[in-house]
């Protein structure tokens, strides 16, 4: 075996020991990683001790905090390193930048550091316990990201759940989804910070939690109420804006008691399960579906003609509370409902003609291409359609109602509103039930989805406008289309847009 080489001769002896973290970097470095590790261990601490979990909080925690707590460690090996390359080339000079306990100057210094540092870690206590509370609020998940979520917030602001907090339907209670929104909290702030974000923001929400998480803790479905009455006030196109309203009974929950479930609620209900497969992404087609009994398993399973063979298991989904209510926060209304709500309010005047029609189109104009020149193209719009001296005296009330609404449900630059954000619960402006109540779903013996006349989800108690509303017929009306008779070859949407310009 050959032998090692010759034994080395000693080294020479070294000046004085030499630590190249003794420097005045590192030791800045040092006390912003101490602050920071403190910040971390109180952030995580509050994070997991308290009730209502964010996710918006984990951007501190776990993005923040430690981004500090690497700048720290990151200054003192600097330190170190600036250290040891001086220490290097100039062997045998004092170390530059050594902290030196022997010199009052730098004494004094070291006096001023260690107070420094006791105040950070204080401030860091402090500022760590006021993020806690902010993050938990809903205005940072609204307004902090509030260029990407604008229309959101704003919708939110006008929704039955105005009240109900943001983390309730996003993240749910227990760890493993805490865990999640946390990850992907962190990753919209990146997106957000690039810039990079998704306008409008992508729906369906893929990782949105299972409703049964969500919404059920505070809506049971054993609880649903009988029948559930709505009110569609319309205004016509015409020239007097002719108000039309149709009153309907919807029949959400036909329960006898000791017989099975049934009414619109029944898709989620304990005894059958409903399962489909859509085509696209946003959920619009679905050329399949089953219902699967929850007891024995039996199945029934319908298809439009055109769909041959088996939907992709892994994309086929169970049916819940947001494939009908997918808008139960953030509805986006129409161009035309949000006109006609206005009408109705009478922050719109009626008596200027063709209103209903002349402010849809005032709004939905393609010309508008940037928020902020909304509200001058809307009123030049309405300036040139009513130019008669008889008009001036209503026209500026208008213009400015007309430039709330626009405000308030069209988002330009997001490109955030209902023409991306389908409303399933219904059927005139978007598929929603017809998506699968369509008339074409059969199963291998040609019996079709059972729920397909107009009488089968709804009652249409009254319709029309003044007198004609006030005598209810329990047995149902035929509905008399506004538009001319309805031909059933025709769906509403073929039609009904709520105001798109064609
Ligand atoms: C009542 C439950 C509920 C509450 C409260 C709620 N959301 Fe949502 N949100 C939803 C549902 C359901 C969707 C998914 C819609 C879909 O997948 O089609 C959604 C979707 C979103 C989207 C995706 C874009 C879109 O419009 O579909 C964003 C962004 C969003 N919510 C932000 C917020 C913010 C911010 C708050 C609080 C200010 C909030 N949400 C409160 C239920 C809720
Ligand atoms: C924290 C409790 C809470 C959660 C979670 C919640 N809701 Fe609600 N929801 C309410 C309350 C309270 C109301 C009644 C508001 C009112 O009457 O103004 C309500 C009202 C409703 C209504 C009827 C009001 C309307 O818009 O006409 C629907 C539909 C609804 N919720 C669906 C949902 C869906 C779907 C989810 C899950 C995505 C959900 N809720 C999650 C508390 C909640
Ligand atoms: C098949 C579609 C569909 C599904 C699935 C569905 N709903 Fe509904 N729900 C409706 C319709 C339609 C109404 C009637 C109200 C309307 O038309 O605005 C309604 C009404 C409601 C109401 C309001 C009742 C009231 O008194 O105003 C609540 C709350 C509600 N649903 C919650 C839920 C929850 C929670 C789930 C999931 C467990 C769910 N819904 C599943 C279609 C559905
Ligand atoms: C994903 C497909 C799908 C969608 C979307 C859907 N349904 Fe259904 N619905 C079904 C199926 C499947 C059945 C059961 C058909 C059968 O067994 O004959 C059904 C049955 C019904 C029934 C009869 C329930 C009973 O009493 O037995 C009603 C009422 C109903 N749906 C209303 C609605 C309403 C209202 C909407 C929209 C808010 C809607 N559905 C959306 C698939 C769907
Ligand atoms: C599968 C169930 C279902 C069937 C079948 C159905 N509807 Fe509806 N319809 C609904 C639901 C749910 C709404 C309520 C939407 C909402 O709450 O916004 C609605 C709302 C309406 C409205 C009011 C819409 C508005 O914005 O003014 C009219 C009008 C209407 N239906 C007419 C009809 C006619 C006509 C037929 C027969 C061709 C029919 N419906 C069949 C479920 C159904
Ligand atoms: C052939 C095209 C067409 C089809 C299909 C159609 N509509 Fe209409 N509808 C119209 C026209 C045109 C008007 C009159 C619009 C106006 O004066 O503002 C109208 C008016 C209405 C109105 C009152 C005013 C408004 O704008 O809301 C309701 C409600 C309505 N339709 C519901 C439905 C429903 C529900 C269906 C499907 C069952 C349907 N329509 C199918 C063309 C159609």
């Amino acid at each position: 075996m050959p032998d090692a080489a010759p034994p080395s001769p000693p080294p020479p002896a070294a000046p004085r020991a030499r630590s190249h973290f003794n420097n005045w970097i590192s030791a800045i470095g040092g006390v912003i990683a101490l602050g920071a590790l403190f910040s971390f261990a109180l952030l995580a601490w509050m994070d997991f001790t308290q009730g209502e979990k964010n996710p918006y909080l984990g951007i501190f925690t776990y993005l923040v905090a430690p981004a500090f707590l690497a700048l720290g460690l990151g200054l003192a090996l600097f330190g170190a390193w600036a250290q040891r390359r001086w220490a290097l080339r100039h062997a045998h000079a004092p170390d530059r930048w050594r902290l030196d306990f022997t010199s009052r100057a730098q004494r004094r210094g070291l006096a001023a550091l260690a107070a420094g540092a006791l105040g950070f870690v204080i401030l860091s206590a402090f500022g760590s316990y006021q993020t806690f509370h902010y993050a938990e609020s809903n205005a940072f998940c609204g307004q902090v990201c509030h260029e990407a979520m604008h229309p959101e917030w704003v919708a939110y602001q006008r929704g039955a759940h105005a009240r109900v907090a943001c983390v309730e339907c996003h993240v749910g209670a227990g760890a493993e989804w805490f865990i999640k929104a946390k990850l992907n909290g962190a990753h919209q702030l990146l997106t957000y910070t690039l810039d990079t974000y998704e306008r409008p923001i992508a729906t369906p929400v893929r990782n949105l939690r299972p409703a049964q998480d969500t919404c059920e803790q505070c809506h049971w479905p054993e609880k649903f109420s009988g029948n559930v009455e709505r009110v569609f006030n319309h205004y016509l196109s015409d020239r007097r804006n002719s108000a039309y309203t149709a009153r309907f009974l919807m029949h959400v929950n036909t329960n006898v008691p000791g017989h099975p479930p049934g009414g619109i609620h029944w898709h989620v209900s304990r005894d059958e399960r409903v399962e489909y497969y859509a085509t696209d992404d946003q959920r619009q087609t679905i050329p399949w579906m089953r219902v699967v009994n929850r007891r024995d398993g039996t199945t029934r399973e319908f298809r439009t003609p055109e769909f041959k063979g088996e939907p992709p298991a892994e994309r086929i989904r169970v049916m819940d509370c947001i494939d009908c209510h997918n808008r139960p926060a953030h509805a986006f209304p129409t161009a035309n409902d949000a006109v006609e709500a206005a009408l109705h309010a009478g922050t719109l005047p009626r008596e200027l003609p063709h209103l209903k029609r002349v402010a849809v189109q005032a709004m939905t104009q393609p010309a508008i291409t940037r928020d902020a020149e909304a509200p001058q193209r809307i009123a030049d719009f309405l300036r040139a359609k009513y130019a008669d001296d008889s008009q001036r005296a209503a026209l500026p009330g208008a213009i400015a109602a007309v430039q709330e609404i626009h405000a308030r449900t069209m988002f330009v630059e997001r490109k955030a509103d209902w023409r991306v954000y389908p409303d399933n619960l219904g059927h005139k402006d978007w598929p929603g039930c017809f998506r699968c109540h369509d008339d074409q779903h059969q199963d291998a013996q040609g019996r079709k989805v059972r729920a397909s006349d107009c009488n089968s989800c709804h009652t249409l108690l009254a319709q029309g406008s003044g007198a004609q509303l006030e005598v209810l017929n329990a047995m149902g009306l035929e509905f008399k289309h506004p538009g001319g008779d309805l031909d059933p070859a025709l769906s509403c949407v073929d039609c009904h847009n709520g105001g798109v310009q064609k």
